[in-house]
C-alpha cells in the first residue's frame, strides 16, 4: 500500500523565513507546498529543496485573492493531499511613513496580502484540517504585534493578526487543530540585508535595543515554528512566541533615561 506523506504548506514560501521553513519541513519528511506570487523564485526553491533534503512543490498564488488561494488548496489536494500544517509567511515589508502622509493605494494592498493573505490561507487550509481532524497552524506576527511602530499598515496589521491567531486557536480546537503565531525581531533576511545596505536601517540602532548581540536568521524563526508544529507543542496553542533576542526585555530598559547600570 501506498502511504503519503504528511503535507506542510509554507505561504510566502520562495523566499525568507518562508522557504527556510519549507526547507525545514521537507528535511523533516513533509511533502511541502510552497504558494507564493514569486513564480521564479518559488520553482527554483523548490527544485533545490528536492534535490536537496525531501520533497517540496511550487503553486503559483497571490493570497490576496480569495478565489487564488481556494484553487491553489484544490491543487495542492489533488497532488499532494490534505494539508496539516500551515505556515503563513507571504508578506509585505514596507519602510517607515506617517499615517497622515501615506499612499492609500499601498496601505490597503498591505492589508489584502498580511491580513487577509492570512484569513484566506487559514480558512482554505483550515477546513482541509477540519476533515483531517488534526493540524497545526502557525501565523507570522511580529515585535509590531506587541508595541507601536511608524509603520502605518504593517504595524496595525501585525497585531490584528496576533488576535486573529486567538480567534483560530478557539475556533479550531475542538477539531484538534492548534493556532499560533510567531513574533520575530527584525531578521537578517536577504531584504532585510538589502535594507540596511541602502541606509533605510541603522543596524547599530537595531542592535542597541535587544538584549543579545545577534540577530535571528530565517532558520531559527524557522525552528520556532517547526516547535510549534510538533507533538512537543501539543498543548500550546492560542500563543504569540517572540522570536526577539530580548528585544521586548531590552527596548525600554536600554532607553531608560537614566541609563544602564553598566559601561557601553
Ligand atoms: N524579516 C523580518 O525582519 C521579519 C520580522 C518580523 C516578521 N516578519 C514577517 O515574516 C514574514 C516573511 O517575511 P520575510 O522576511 O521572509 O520576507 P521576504 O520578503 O523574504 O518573503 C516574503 C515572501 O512573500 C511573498 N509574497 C509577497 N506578497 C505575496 C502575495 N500577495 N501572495 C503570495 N506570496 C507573496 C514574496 O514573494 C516572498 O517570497 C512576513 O509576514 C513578515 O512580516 C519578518
Amino acid at each position: 500500500m501506498m502511504t503519503h506523506k504528511a503535507v506542510a504548506v509554507i505561504t510566502g514560501g520562495s523566499s525568507g523565513i518562508g522557504a527556510a521553513t519549507a526547507r525545514l519541513f521537507a528535511s523533516r519528511g513533509y511533502a511541502v507546498a510552497i504558494l507564493d506570487v514569486n513564480e521564479e523564485r518559488g520553482r527554483k526553491m523548490a527544485d533545490a529543496i528536492s534535490s536537496d533534503v525531501g520533497s517540496a512543490r511550487f503553486f503559483a498564488c497571490d493570497v490576496a485573492d480569495e478565489k487564488a488561494v481556494d484553487a491553489a488548496a484544490a491543487s495542492v489536494e489533488k497532488e499532494l493531499g490534505l494539508a496539516e500544517i500551515l505556515v503563513t509567511s507571504a508578506g509585505l515589508i514596507p519602510n517607515t511613513e506617517s499615517v497622515m502622509d501615506m499612499d492609500l493605494e499601498a496601505h490597503d494592498r498591505m492589508w489584502r496580502v498580511n491580513y487577509f493573505g492570512t484569513i484566506h490561507a487559514c480558512r482554505s487550509f483550515g477546513r482541509q484540517m477540519i476533515r483531517l481532524n488534526r493540524g497545526a497552524i502557525v501565523t507570522l506576527g511580529s515585535i509590531n504585534s506587541l508595541a507601536p511602530m511608524p509603520l502605518p499598515a504593517y504595524n496595525p496589521g501585525k497585531l490584528a493578526v496576533a488576535r486573529l491567531t486567538q480567534l483560530l486557536a478557539v475556533e479550531l480546537g475542538r477539531h484538534n487543530i492548534r493556532v499560533n503565531s510567531v513574533g520575530p525581531t527584525y531578521v537578517m533576511t536577504e531584504t532585510l540585508q538589502s535594507r540596511v545596505d541602502a541606509g533605510l536601517r541603522d543596524l547599530k540602532k537595531i542592535m542597541s535595543v535587544h538584549a543579545l548581540d545577534t540577530l535571528p536568521d530565517p532558520d531559527d524563526i524557522a525552528l520556532a515554528i517547526g516547535f510549534l508544529c510538533s507533538a512537543d507543542a501539543r498543548t500550546i496553542t492560542g500563543v504569540l512566541l517572540p522570536v526577539d533576542s530580548g528585544w521586548h526585555a531590552a527596548v525600554s530598559y536600554k532607553t531608560y533615561a537614566g541609563g544602564v547600570p553598566w559601561k557601553e
